[in-house]
């Protein structure tokens, strides 16, 4: 294998990206990080271009990417690449915090791009129109395959300056990582659930399981928002501001991908919503 791409996703943007990419690179494979920060083990890529693909938080990284980033051994690696998705704001601070974990590991990122993708953060707004989701992905899809050809020829695009949102970050972010464990107390379900169990299958780091047919939080949550967006039926809510909000997945990500995350398993393309 040539290229290696790690993901992570809650709810299938970083992974459209990354499926993008690897499109586009030659000999490229996807591989979940989740499950491999559930294993706990150091983690060294047996490829020579390695990229990360994630979404924004709080104009940094997730915390699970953080810990990835903790446990690689980058050794073998010759070219390592990231992009980060986001829906507005952020991505060259959560670029640079990247490059900060990896180079305390002695390695720096080679190249790193910030995308805008439609924003699933139900709970400070609702998703973008239709029409406007599709513009974003059409144009970031353009984005990432310009992106592609400086990978294959390994251009070196190094995250520039953030000072404003890398100021911003430094204040929101503590926060935002301190009150993450416990923050899934903030998830009602309703009558409504069916008890089909999507959520629990969803859930990137097998936060959720099913007690008396509901859905039940066990405060390793990381707030990805993947089982309130895949809920068929709408019956989880967080706090008092998501009731009403549409529920967002990418066109062309379905439910057995984001399961796969979960499982490990390389997510096979399946059948997609939307020709996006
Ligand atoms: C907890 C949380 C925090 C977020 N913070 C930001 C942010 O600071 N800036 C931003 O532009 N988007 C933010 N977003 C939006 C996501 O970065 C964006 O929708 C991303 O593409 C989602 O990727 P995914 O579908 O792979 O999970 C946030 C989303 C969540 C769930």
């Amino acid at each position: 294998m040539e290229t290696l791409i790690y993901y992570f996703t809650g709810t299938g943007n970083s992974l459209w990206a990354g499926r993008k990419l690897a499109e586009h690179l030659p000999d490229a494979s996807l591989r979940p990080m989740a499950p491999l920060v559930r294993n706990g083990t150091r983690i060294r890529p047996e490829a020579a271009t390695v990229g990360i693909v994630c979404p924004v938080y709080f104009l940094g990284l997730p915390s699970l990417v953080v810990r990835f980033a903790g446990m690689l051994d980058m050794s073998d690696t010759g070219y390592l690449f990231a992009v980060v998705t986001m829906g507005g704001m952020g991505g060259t601070a959560a670029l640079r915090q990247l490059d900060g974990i990896l180079s305390r590991n002695g390695k720096r990122l080679d190249a790193g791009i910030a995308v805008r993708m439609p924003g699933n953060y139900l709970v400070g707004y609702s998703p973008p129109a239709a029409a406007k989701q599709e513009q974003m992905i059409r144009d970031t899809g353009k984005a990432l395959a310009g992106f592609a050809e400086a990978v294959k020829v390994r251009r070196m695009a190094r995250p520039g300056p953030a000072l404003v949102t890398s100021f911003v970050h430094a204040l929101m972010y503590p926060r935002f990582i301190a009150s993450l464990p416990d923050s899934d107390r903030e998830f009602t379900v309703s009558d409504a659930c069916t008890s089909c169990n999507t959520c629990v299958q969803v859930c990137p780091v097998e936060n959720i399981t099913l007690e008396a047919g509901r859905p039940a939080w066990h405060h390793r949550c990381e707030c990805c928002l993947a089982c309130i967006h895949a809920c068929p039926v709408e019956a989880i809510q967080r706090g008092r501001t998501t009731a009403g909000r549409d529920r967002y997945r990418h066109p062309a990500v379905t439910i057995p991908d984001l399961k796969a995350q979960q499982a490990g398993e390389s997510p096979v393309p399946a059948e997609p919503r939307s020709p996006l």
